[in-house]
């Protein structure tokens, strides 16, 4: 593992002592290298994983997959989000899986169907599906006390022309942020790298909502904007793992939330996609735990 995290001077000392680093390790020869499970959880909050809980975690995601496969098998005019919704809850209980979103904060439902102009968070229901719809469903399980959460964007029956460029521009921006995923890279470079994909192609991306650490529960930290600055934000490091989910708007960013508490709609009605997958960082790049092709 690399150690080059930077450390304040004025920073609690990594070796736990509850001294400033500069009065306390920087600079000692004896000291110990920084053990930087410690380290992130005291600085950030962030749990690191280990082998075992990155097995967990992807076993988790295998699940979450299948889930996603089987709902785009069944997507057609004519299905209903509810019909999406029993399918993912049942498809998680024969293994022996939860899907999180059920009760996660009053959420209602098992999964996340969000059709069209709807950002993200779509509450499933009687809806039906109708040709040149876009719709993104979220999946994310519980299993064996390990969380996955990934989501992709489907079409129905024939996309029109602008179906096809939000979808394809969202799958875009989450593969230009992969290419940033190693270690020594920062948070902000995952937000540039997505803002720069969507923004030049006339499209805008949503600040309100951010990936997340994710594994030991469903939103841990870090968050992770899909806006940013090069350079900037925490240094990535091996055994992070966190979501990437950019939520890309054809028109503009702004949205609204609707009475239900939950649906997140774009101010201007204009189309909205998203793909999001739950990465590890690893000592030479990344891993999706949710790996699909983009
Ligand atoms: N799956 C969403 C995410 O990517 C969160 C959904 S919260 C819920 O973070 F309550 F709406 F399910
Ligand atoms: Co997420
Ligand atoms: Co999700």
């Amino acid at each position: 593992m690399k150690n080059s995290a930077k450390i304040g001077r004025n920073d609690p000392c990594p070796c736990g002592s509850g001294k400033k680093y500069k009065k306390c390790c920087m600079g000692r020869q004896d000291s110990q290298p920084v053990d930087m499970k410690k380290w992130y959880k005291q600085k950030y909050d962030i749990r690191l994983k280990e082998s075992g809980d990155i097995e967990g975690i992807r076993a988790a995601g295998r699940i979450v997959l299948e889930s996603i496969d089987m709902v785009e098998a069944a997507i057609r005019p004519g299905t209903t989000t509810d019909e999406i919704n029993s399918m993912v809850h049942d498809h998680a209980a024969r293994y022996g899986a939860v899907p999180a979103p059920l009760n996660y904060r009053g959420f209602p439902k098992s999964v996340c169907t969000s059709v069209n102009e709807v950002i993200c968070h779509g509450i499933p229901g009687d809806y039906v599906l109708a040709d040149g719809d876009i719709i993104n469903v979220d999946v994310t399980h519980i299993y064996k006390g390990y969380y996955a959460d990934a989501s992709k964007t489907f079409f129905v029956g024939t996309p029109g022309p602008d179906a096809k460029k939000i979808v394809e521009v969202a799958a875009e921006s989450l593969k230009s942020a992969m290419a940033r995923l190693a270690p020594d890279n920062t948070i902000g470079d995952i937000g540039w790298a997505i803002q720069r994909c969507a923004e030049s192609r006339g499209c805008s991306v949503v600040r309100e909502f951010v990936g997340h650490g994710v594994g030991f529960a469903f939103h841990e930290p870090p968050q992770v904007p899909h806006y940013g600055k090069k350079g900037e934000g925490i240094t990535l490091v091996p055994g992070m793992v966190f979501t990437v989910e950019p939520m890309i708007n054809l028109g503009k960013s702004n949205l609204f939330i609707q009475d239900d508490g939950w649906t997140a709609v774009t101010a201007d009605r204009s189309l909205s996609a998203q793909f999001e997958q739950t990465f590890l960082i690893t000592e030479t790049g990344y891993e999706s735990l949710t790996p699909y092709p983009l």
